[in-house]
């Protein structure tokens, strides 16, 4: 069973903290972020929503067979707030059959640097903290994802883990999964393979090369989907993993969403390889706390 952590009054790890997150690769903290944080964070996507014109991008969603489109969308997100959409919410003519804030896959890459409502959560005392005591001896803000998992149609993510994404020599990735609403079992919260963190490479790295992508597989064994446990996350949980722990979630059939955060954080003392995916113009590095 995965301890849980009580973080109302967080002011630094504690040695039983240190060493649940050594032992299962995710350390889960109670309470670490304000209720009324996280309602402030929902309100102020909500606001956002509102200025993105869906219309100005069709070409990129409207088809799958868009793919190229879609690719220089995606490629491009690593330094700008782009909005990628439900597998599910459309039709078979590319149409959306829904209203654009229950469409909304998630929100990536760059808020924490674009906007300041989400640069100032970001960049919160706690997560420095903890970023440093487990190691990061320059912690930087790599990337952040509002997820909506929408109600009945959220997709499925499948086991991987995000070190694939997020790669440095040696890895470095550390993730934070902020609950901004409960994450349960029926809406489709995190499960994860308690352990399954040890090694010190991911099972496969995601490429770019030029415009495209490509996953060069290091290990093909699979992962033990079935060692996997639910990260149950009530409102203001914050789950922190490293890039190697095996993670995943169901897709969410239930009438309720399950809005996160995550924030990426890497270290500015390990290298950053040219074919990550996630690129910056050198005008705009990722930032320190
Ligand atoms: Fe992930």
């Amino acid at each position: 069973m995965i301890p849980r952590f009580n973080a109302t009054a967080f002011s630094g790890l504690t040695t039983e903290m240190h060493k649940a997150f050594t032992t299962n690769g995710v350390l889960v903290l109670d309470e670490l972020v304000s209720h009324q944080d996280c309602d402030r964070l929902r309100l102020h996507m909500n606001t956002m929503m509102q200025s993105f014109d869906a219309s100005e991008h069709s070409t990129v969603f409207s088809t799958k067979s868009e793919a190229h489109a879609q690719d220089d969308y995606f490629l491009s997100s690593g330094h700008q707030t782009r909005f990628f959409f439900e597998e599910e919410a459309f039709d078979n003519n590319g149409q959306l059959t829904r209203p654009l804030p229950e469409a909304i896959n998630k929100v990536g890459h760059a808020m924490h640097d674009t906007d300041d409502i989400f640069a100032g959560f970001a960049r919160q005392p706690a997560f420095k903290t903890i970023a440093t005591e487990l190691g990061l001896v320059d912690p930087r803000l790599a990337q952040s994802m509002y997820i909506f998992k929408q109600p009945e149609i959220g997709g499925e993510v499948g086991c991987h883990q995000d070190a694939t994404f997020i790669r440095t020599e040696p890895n470095s990735c550390l993730g934070f999964w902020v609950a901004l609403e409960d994450a349960t079992e029926e809406n489709g919260c995190l499960w994860g393979i308690p352990g399954g963190h040890l090694g010190d490479q991911p099972k496969s790295l995601f490429i770019r090369e030029g415009t495209q992508t490509r996953t060069e597989v290091l290990d093909d064994t699979p992962y033990e989907e079935d060692k996997c446990v639910p990260l149950l996350a009530p409102k203001g949980t914050v789950l922190v993993f490293g890039g190697l722990l095996p993670h995943m979630s169901r897709a969410n059939r239930s009438s309720k969403s399950r809005h996160a955060y995550t924030l990426h954080v890497i270290d500015g003392a390990a290298h950053y390889p040219e074919n990550n995916w996630l690129q910056r113009p050198a005008s705009m590095p990722f930032g320190r706390f």
